[in-house]
């Protein structure tokens, strides 16, 4: 329920160029979901609040599908709340004529794993913005959108594209150990998708992804980049430099070949973590208003410049 957009929601999408960014369409369409709920601002009373909860949920999957589809000149599709989450979130992208859209169980499942993987993942950097603005007592819509914009970064939510533009100029399985050579010498740059600033050990989400991996793969037929990624977690894995310094595959590392797989281009990837990311936000939140102690984020800064200075 509460998944549909409002019809001029629908025309703030329709005004965006067609080779508008998704991530810039979410996150501007989720500042005006602000003004369409004014009783948002009612963050302490907790009926309002739960309703803004499910309702931002709920719309997370509308938002990112009409994105994708005003990018392709293609008509919106009007949610289906007889499917689960992610089947409605494939009808909604991908519907052309048929009565009744039946997603492909093993996609809708794999779909599933992956949001419930990114669902929440502590104090990253998008959701300390959430907390930031949220400790304002801002609307959750904006609140939100910053988090979103946070995400939208390379840093944070664009590591699983650059796996895939590493996997592309690697180009072959022959050419892995040559590579990894030279991302020990640091000519290559980092090898994306590896080490993590927590986990020091097998992240545990890479290894459920790399099983939805080839069970996607059975429906789409494989990527061809899967067999440049397992030679390169193989090589990697082996090798004294990655061994001593705890590198492992980390979320990154196969989801982006299972979303192109999907037929996602890259820049609807960021937006693929957003979704379900907003519940992770939402919780944390409600977390901090409803903790007593919370007051507003200040962070002291510390005036190292000049003492004095003669001006003019
Ligand atoms: C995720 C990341 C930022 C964590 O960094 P961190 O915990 O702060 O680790 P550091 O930057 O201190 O690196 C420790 C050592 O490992 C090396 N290292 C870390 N990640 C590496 C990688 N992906 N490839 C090659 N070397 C790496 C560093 O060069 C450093 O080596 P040194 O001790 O010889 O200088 C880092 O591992 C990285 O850049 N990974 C690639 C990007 C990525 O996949 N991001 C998505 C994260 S979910």
């Amino acid at each position: 329920m509460r998944t549909m957009l409002n019809e001029s929601i629908k025309k703030v999408i329709d005004a965006f160029h067609y080779d508008a960014h998704p991530m810039g369409i979410l996150v501007s369409t989720l500042g005006v979901l602000s003004t369409f709920y004014p009783k948002a601002k009612e963050i302490f009373n907790e009926e309002s609040r739960t309703r803004q909860i499910w309702r931002l949920i709920a719309k997370m999957p509308t938002i990112a599908a009409y994105a994708y589809r005003h990018q392709r000149g293609l008509p919106y599709v009007l949610p289906d709340n007889d499917l689960s989450y992610t089947g409605n979130f494939l009808n909604m992208l991908f519907k052309v004529t048929e009565q009744k859209y039946e997603p492909d169980p093993v996609l809708e499942r794999a779909l599933d794993v992956l949001f419930i993987l990114h669902a929440d993942h502590e104090q990253n950097c998008s959701t300390s913005v959430m907390r930031n603005v949220g400790s304002s007592q801002s609307d959750p819509y904006v609140a939100v959108a910053g988090a979103a914009a946070a995400l939208y970064g390379p840093l944070h939510g664009g590591a699983n594209e650059a796996v895939l533009r590493m996997l592309d100029h690697i180009g072959s399985v022959e050419k892995v150990p040559n590579f990894i050579e030279q991302v020990k010498s640091g000519e290559a740059g980092r090898l994306m998708g590896f080490g993590h600033r927590v986990y020091k050990s097998y992240d545990p989400r890479a290894k459920l992804i790399k099983e939805v991996a080839h069970q996607v793969f059975k429906v789409t037929g494989v990527n061809p980049l899967l067999e440049i990624a397992v030679e390169l977690e193989r090589v990697a894995l082996e090798d004294d430099y990655f061994i001593e310094r705890n590198l492992y595959p980390n979320v990154d590392f196969y989801s982006g070949i299972i979303y192109q797989a999907m037929g996602f281009p890259t820049e609807m990837f960021p937006v693929l973590f957003a979704i379900p990311r907003a519940s992770g936000w939402l919780a944390q939140w409600q977390e901090m208003l409803l903790d007593g102690d919370q007051r507003i984020a200040r962070p002291r800064q510390v005036y190292m410049g000049y003492d004095e200075r003669d001006v003019e």
